[in-house]
């Protein structure tokens, strides 16, 4: 089978690496790649919002599935036009993509259906949302309901902060992304990642993974798209899996289905834990980005099998099997990020790097200039390694991260430190 893979971030390098050892394979194709993917796929420059031209390129070269990585192509309803011209998609519709799309729409829908998350209102002007904020207790959180690439969420400490937030959303800071808003309770407690997939029917988790969002060690600094990540999440038991699976992801793939919209993809819960109690904080309706990274390394089945099960209803059947190895990724950034940056400073030692058999490095934001790799992002690598335990995971990963030798990047040095601290390890 051909598969087209939209995007071209270290999750689809992660995803085109996997696909690429699956025995159903014929081509692969991405769209748009990076350098990474490039020694894997045939990188091609389609224009993501141009859905008739990605159909007339599938159907030219006889694409038996699109997969979809990224969440704008999934809210703008790729999928929709694609299954509209008989393409099989891994993805949701726009409709069930707007589980991400609107933070409000998934407040509403945990509100009627009992799903665990911090209380809430919905504003769509300032003076209600500023009054709000004064009748509740401190920190509180302000979120431009829309997609706004990570960057729509304040946590505000004083009401003066908040009611800038309210402001500056209002005002138009995220586009139209702001022009509803999600006022939320503050909750304390540890992040974890939760996959699965759900093919409008039936839910199977994913492999556990934790992420660290902060820019700088100690989880400290602006927020990012995701600096590291680990597998599996210690903090993620069994019991508290299966709680997840009961209490959220469950009865999400259950009110969409009733409601008409039934979800077929990858879903991801971005979880608080406290007091070994779960709660939704929100969703994504694709891959995270390093988690998928660590998943894959750490997937033992046909990856392919697995997503085509998703797409065609068929997941009562699919068991998916793990390496018993833990993996964890160090994502290496432009100096400045995720503020301005500079781009096209050259990358060296990347052959070197990945000479370790327990080492995959996952290209984020690359181009190759002839025989050079020059950074062209933010994110810019995601160095991978498995261990037998996150510590030696962690040790491997640093290793190969000393060997690259870019004075225009930064990375943590500290990924995984939870689990480690915890003896995990
Ligand atoms: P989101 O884009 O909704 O995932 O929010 C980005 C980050 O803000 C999350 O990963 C959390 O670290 C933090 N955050 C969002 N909502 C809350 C909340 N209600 N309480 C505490 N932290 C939150
Ligand atoms: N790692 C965070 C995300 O993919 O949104």
């Amino acid at each position: 089978m051909n598969v087209l893979l939209i995007g071209g971030g270290g999750r689809e390098h992660a995803l085109a690496w996997k696909l690429k050892q699956s025995p159903l394979l014929d081509a692969l194709y991405c769209a748009p790649g990076n350098a990474g993917i490039a020694e894997l796929a045939n990188c091609v420059a389609l224009d993501i919002e141009d859905h008739a031209g990605i159909i007339r390129f599938c159907k030219d070269t006889r694409i038996g599935l699109v997969v979809i990585g990224p969440e704008q192509p999934l809210v703008a309803g790729l999928t929709n036009d694609l299954e509209a011209a008989g393409i099989k998609v891994f993805g949701p519709s726009r409709q069930a993509a707007w589980l991400e799309g609107s933070k409000g729409f998934t407040k509403d829908l945990c509100a009627a259906h009992g799903i665990p998350t911090a209380a809430y209102a919905r504003f769509a002007e300032a003076a209600p949302a500023r009054a709000y904020v004064e009748t509740q207790s401190l920190p509180i959180v302000i979120k431009a309901d829309g997609l706004a690439a990570g960057k729509g969420v304040t946590i505000a400490e004083t009401v003066e902060e908040a009611a800038q937030a309210i402001d500056a959303c209002f005002a138009g800071a995220y586009g139209e992304a702001g022009a509803e808003l999600v006022i939320e309770e503050f909750l304390a407690g540890e992040e974890a990642s939760f996959f699965a997939l759900v093919d409008g029917e039936m839910v199977l988790p994913l492999a556990t993974a934790q992420d660290h969002k902060r820019a700088f060690d100690g989880d400290k600094g602006p927020n990012t798209g995701g600096m590291g990540a680990y597998s599996p999440a210690p903090i993620m038991t069994p019991a508290l899996c299966a709680r997840v699976m009961e209490e959220i992801i469950a009865p999400t793939a259950k009110a969409m289905r009733e409601r008409g919209t039934p979800f077929r993809g990858v879903l991801y819960a971005g979880l608080m834990i406290a007091d070994g109690a779960p709660k939704l904080i929100e969703y994504n309706v694709r891959f995270g980005d390093p988690e998928a990274q660590v998943l894959m390394l750490r997937l033992q089945s046909d990856l392919l099998y697995a997503l085509l099960a998703t797409a065609e209803g068929r997941l009562g059947k699919l068991v998916l099997n793990w390496h018993d190895d833990a993996a964890l990724c160090v994502v290496m950034a432009a100096r400045g990020y995720p503020g301005a940056y500079e781009k096209g400073t050259e990358i060296r030692g990347l052959g070197e790097a990945a000479a370790d058999p327990n080492v995959e490095i996952f290209h984020a934001g690359t181009r190759a200039e002839g025989d050079r790799v020059l950074a062209d992002g933010g994110r810019v690598l995601g160095v991978t390694a498995r261990g037998k335990d996150i510590s030696e995971a962690q040790t491997r990963a640093y290793e190969a991260v000393d060997k690259i030798d870019w004075p225009g990047g930064f990375c943590r040095r500290d990924i995984g430190w939870r689990a480690v601290a915890r003896g995990e390890a």
